[in-house]
């Protein structure tokens, strides 16, 4: 919806949640298109937790400079309990108008947007979602911020264990991020050529798992690459090899999981055009009055989507994706 007699001046921007590649190049886009409006910027240190403690300080295009192609977030991140509360969120309103601040950008997951959603509900503050989590998980985007570095950096650490696990003709469980969800795992898995991969989005069967395993090994593969999702309902890979483990035992199983490395790093060129575009369009979206929306990128055109769609459910993995995988093993 839009109200053409809200003009807004002041934007506060926040990251918040897990951080993700491309965090700081959305966060100067945020700045530096703000500016374009004559609209003043202030930055939230520490999420959530930082608006309920005043940690606030105005922020111009000068201390966005130099930092798109670093990876984390300069402004921080932090999980807060206190901004899930009525209370705390309260003390979060009641900051934002000490500062004149009319209108808010968070950049994070789902989380984060649950979170402004009923700030704005309860507190009538215009909220503008910019997604960015490496679980690209959110509906309402064809890629969230982070997602694509991720998956490259989840990608070259495959490579190499496969070049290791070929020479030892050894077997190797990769465990890679994804609490709830499969995305990384099911496309390094397509991407690496693995001979398994094991999502939350599906059930997972041992015996299936070490018959695949099996009958591959008695294909002539010399090596063999698992790649399993954090969030797989075996528990994770150091959780499966203790369930397969006696079955290998000539191929000297090992396991790896490659854990935060995922999430730091210097954001890919995708990143940081997606959250320069995604950066600069909330401000826009602001301006024109729009609120409790989030802002995505789908078939390369921008879309909106209310907060409250936006975090209703997970986005679904590709079901065709995972049929690829399968074919291509
Ligand atoms: O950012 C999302 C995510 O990477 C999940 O896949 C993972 O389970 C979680 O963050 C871990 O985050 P933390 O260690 O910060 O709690």
């Amino acid at each position: 919806m839009t109200d053409e007699l809200f003009k807004v001046k002041t934007i506060g921007v926040l990251t918040s949640g897990g951080d993700s590649p491309g965090m700081n190049a959305s966060i100067r886009a945020v700045v530096r298109t703000a500016e374009k409006f004559d609209i003043k910027v202030f930055g939230i240190k520490h999420g959530y937790f930082g608006l309920i403690n005043n940690e606030i300080v105005e922020i111009d295009t000068h201390d966005v400079s130099n930092i798109i192609q670093r990876g984390g977030t300069f402004l921080k991140s932090a999980r807060s309990d206190q901004f899930r509360t009525e209370e705390g969120r309260a003390k979060a309103a009641e900051n934002l108008k000490k500062y004149d601040i009319d209108a808010l950008i968070v950049i994070g997951g789902d989380g984060t947007f649950t979170g402004a959603n009923k700030l704005s509900k309860e507190h009538n503050i215009n909220v503008v979602g910019v997604p960015a989590t490496i679980d690209n998980d959110i509906i309402g985007t064809d890629e969230t911020i982070g997602y694509d570095t991720a998956l490259n950096t989840a990608l070259e650490a495959i490579d190499k264990i496969r070049d290791t696990a070929d020479a030892h003709e050894r077997m190797f469980l990769v465990e890679v991020m994804g609490r709830d969800t499969g995305f990384i795992a099911l496309e390094t898995s397509i991407a690496s050529g693995a001979e398994v991969a094991l999502l939350p989005e599906e059930l997972t069967h041992v015996d299936e798992v070490k018959k695949q395993l099996h009958d591959m090994l008695q294909a002539q593969r010399r090596s063999s690459l698992v790649v399993v999702a954090e969030g797989d309902e075996t528990g994770g890979a150091l959780k499966l090899a203790e369930k397969i483990k006696d079955d290998f035992a000539q191929y000297d199983l090992r396991v790896c999981i490659l854990g935060h490395t995922q999430r730091g790093g210097a954001p890919s060129a995708r990143d940081r055009v997606l959250a320069s575009r995604l950066g600069s369009a909330a401000v826009k979206v602001l301006n024109e009055g729009h609120s409790d929306i989030m802002v995505g990128v789908v078939n390369n055109s921008l879309k909106l989507t209310p907060m409250r769609v936006a975090i209703s459910k997970k986005k679904d993995i590709d079901h065709t994706l995972i049929d690829l995988a399968k074919t291509l093993r």
